[in-house]
């Protein structure tokens, strides 16, 4: 089943998840679903929140990153209750785009080196380093999780410049090639 994402100005997004319980029914289902609902879309990551659960889960795939990062070509991971417990290594600028942020695509700096500890959808407990592409992708997903987008970042005049196109996807004023969800205040 594909979730319709939930969209820029839908409260969900802005709020921080809750901890899953371990064995919590029906965890695999939607696991499941995310992952149905991210490959149509198009997306290289999904948090639970851009899929209307408030709960602490991503999902990523990062195969598209492999024609630069070859080791990426397998990667494809579900993130349960992840706690990062340090940054590093020196900033770089990435373009970044949400599917909760429709049409919108900017330069987003954040550290190289995220260190992260998650359970698996096997209940695995991890603790590992991502850098590059991955740790990009991940920190983006993770912030999903507290409540922040990646428009946080920009500054005052570019936020500014999107206004416009922020308030049209509150609004529910996009017409995406994926199912959305009306925003609610
Ligand atoms: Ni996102």
């Amino acid at each position: 089943m594909k979730y319709p994402i939930t969209l820029y100005g839908d409260i969900i997004l802005r709020k921080k998840a809750k901890e899953i319980e371990k064995d919590s029914e029906g965890l695999n289902e939607i696991i499941e679903n995310m992952w149905e609902t991210m490959y149509y879309a198009d997306g290289v990551g999904l948090a639970a929140p851009q899929a209307g659960m408030p709960i602490r889960m991503f999902v990523i795939d990062g195969s598209s990153g492999a024609d630069e990062e070859p080791e990426l070509k397998d990667f494809k991971k579900v993130f349960i209750n992840p706690e990062i417990i340090e940054l590093s290594g020196d900033k770089w600028v990435m373009n970044e785009g949400c599917l909760s942020l429709p049409e919108i695509r900017e330069d987003v700096s954040r550290p190289d080196t995220v260190r992260l500890r998650y359970f698996d959808e096997n209940w695995e407990e991890h603790e590992e380093e991502f850098s590059g592409f991955a740790g990009r992708v991940i920190q983006h997903e993770y912030d999903h999780l507290e409540g922040t987008l990646f428009i946080d970042y920009l500054s005052p005049l570019r936020k500014r410049l999107l206004k416009s196109k922020l308030n049209d996807i509150a609004r529910g004023n996009v017409r995406p090639h994926y199912k959305i969800k009306v925003p609610v205040k």
